[in-house]
């Protein structure tokens, strides 16, 4: 590419950050609120570090106000955070609980008291237990009209306050990790259920932003969607099928199906020899086409090198941790599809993730070009063990890595993409669904680990400060 001058940031550029219910609220059985699958999932022993868990994560139900006003302190502008559906609605349908209500208005309120807008994230992962024993969740129709009615809910109760939406966080993430890997609940390792779960996560998907739009609600909505970019290893032309394989399977599967309402051609062809293809209705369709999201969501830490895989090549089975909490892993794949190898120019963080900032860059201009949809960064962040000293932490890789990647976004916004805000993951630490509390991504450093919640303290962290600035300038100290 040739040398261009940075173009600035827009005035109204929306320098965020982001957090989930189940990650930070604690209260996991107070004032109402219904057990979700996470609630459920870590009271098997061994399925997290430590056995840890998010029944009192970092209190932020109780302490939110405080965490507000740490926000309002660094200069945030826009807050991403997510709605427990069975805060909202105990059993997943049917009665409202108005003290879950109460408490997403008066946090919304204080987040507008100090001019920070509120992101609203409907789905991040935590769904009802009772929808789940019910019908086995994700893998039944009836969810689509469930999820429609929350949602539609969440619509009526805070849409007068909130002007950016997003409905499922991670759905591949989610899914895959709940249905092929096994990692997350329902803990599922059978290929032909994860795709017809993907299936109904994504007309589920489509309806909450058709009722969106018919129920002419002010703002805008769309998925965050965790976009791992991949480079073929080489120029072996065996290397560049299998990393066409690997952007189709990876990343084309979910955002052709968000964007265009069909799957990727190639990719589908597959699941269909291999068996394991969704099952599409010839109204689904329809559904899809009419549930176009308004911007696209972006989660994006890393990215992966691809290389071919043999028919009797690695795969991902027993591997718990492509794209989450464990770290890549290197040497898991698809046999006959592609496998994942590592790539010799790219540092890696103490949790074995490249760090790529043109990666990110690579993920906007692509999401520009291919669906010309303004970008809406949900994610993107550096998990460290952080150490508190003498009530300080000097997280200066974290500082480097936001700051490589923020000068990326400007290089992207250069080349010609909408970006319209930046989230970095996560404004307090908080827990990590496999890891516990060991893997920080905070600004604000809370003092608590796995085995004791001690006294749950705040600390700014140097980057705390770090970002400070780069909103007070928008962008001009980077
Ligand atoms: C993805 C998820 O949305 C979030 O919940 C998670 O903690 C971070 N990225 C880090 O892996």
């Amino acid at each position: 590419m040739f040398h261009q001058k940075l173009v600035p940031f827009s005035k109204n550029f929306l320098w965020g950050s982001a957090s989930a219910a189940y990650q930070v609220e604690g209260a996991w059985n107070e004032d109402g609120k219904g057990l979700s699958v996470w609630d459920n999932f870590v009271q098997k022993p061994g399925t997290t570090f430590k056995n840890s868990n998010g029944n009192v994560a970092v209190d932020h139900y109780h302490r939110f106000k405080e965490d507000v006003a740490l926000m309002a302190e660094q200069g945030l502008k826009a807050y991403r955070f997510s709605i427990s559906w069975s805060r909202i609605l105990p059993n997943g349908k049917g009665t409202i609980n108005q003290k879950g209500l109460d408490f997403y208005n008066e946090l919304i309120d204080e987040l507008l008291k100090y001019d920070i807008e509120p992101i609203v994230t409907i789905y991040h992962w935590d769904l009802p237990q009772a929808l789940q024993d019910e019908y086995n969740g994700w893998e039944s129709r009836e969810i689509i009209e469930d999820f429609t009615a929350y949602a539609k809910i969440l619509f009526d109760a805070f849409s007068d306050r909130v002007r950016h939406w997003v409905s499922l966080n991670e759905q591949n993430v989610f899914i895959m990790h709940g249905y092929m890997l096994g990692s997350h609940p329902p803990a599922v390792q059978n290929l032909k259920r994860m795709y017809e779960a993907n299936h109904i996560a994504n007309l589920a998907n489509a309806s909450v932003i058709k009722a969106f739009r018919e129920g002419g609600y002010p703002g805008k909505i769309g998925p965050s969607f965790a976009y791992t970019p991949s480079y073929p290893v080489d120029c072996h032309p065996e290397n560049i099928i299998a990393n066409e394989n690997m952007a189709d399977y990876s990343a084309h599967f979910w955002m052709d199906v968000y964007v265009y309402g069909r799957y990727p051609k190639v990719m589908l062809t597959t699941l269909e020899k291999m068996g394991i293809a969704p099952t599409i209705l010839p109204t689904d369709t329809d559904l899809l086409k009419q549930g176009t999201p308004d911007f696209m969501g972006l989660n994006y830490y890393q990215s992966v090198t691809i290389a071919s895989n043999p028919l009797d090549g690695v795969s991902f089975s027993g591997k718990a941790n492509y794209s989450g909490e464990k770290g890549t892993t290197q040497e898991a794949g698809m046999p006959g599809l592609f496998k994942m190898v590592s790539n010799p120019y790219l540092e890696k963080t103490n949790w074995d993730w490249t760090i790529d900032p043109n990666g990110l860059r690579v993920c906007l201009r692509r999401i520009s070009s291919r669906y010309n949809l303004p970008v809406l960064i949900t994610e993107n962040g550096l998990g460290e063990f952080d150490t508190l000293e003498d009530g300080k932490i000097h997280d200066n890789e974290r500082i480097n890595y936001l700051h490589s990647h923020c000068l990326a976004i400007q290089e992207a916004i250069t080349d010609g993409v909408e970006v319209i805000g930046y989230c970095t993951w996560s404004f307090t630490d908080l827990l990590s669904w496999l890891n516990g509390y060991q893997k920080r991504y905070g600004f604000v450093y809370v003092d608590r680990d796995e085995n004791s919640e001690k006294e749950l303290k705040r600390y700014k962290k140097d980057s705390f400060y770090w970002y400070q600035q780069v909103i007070k300038s928008n962008g001009q100290s980077l």
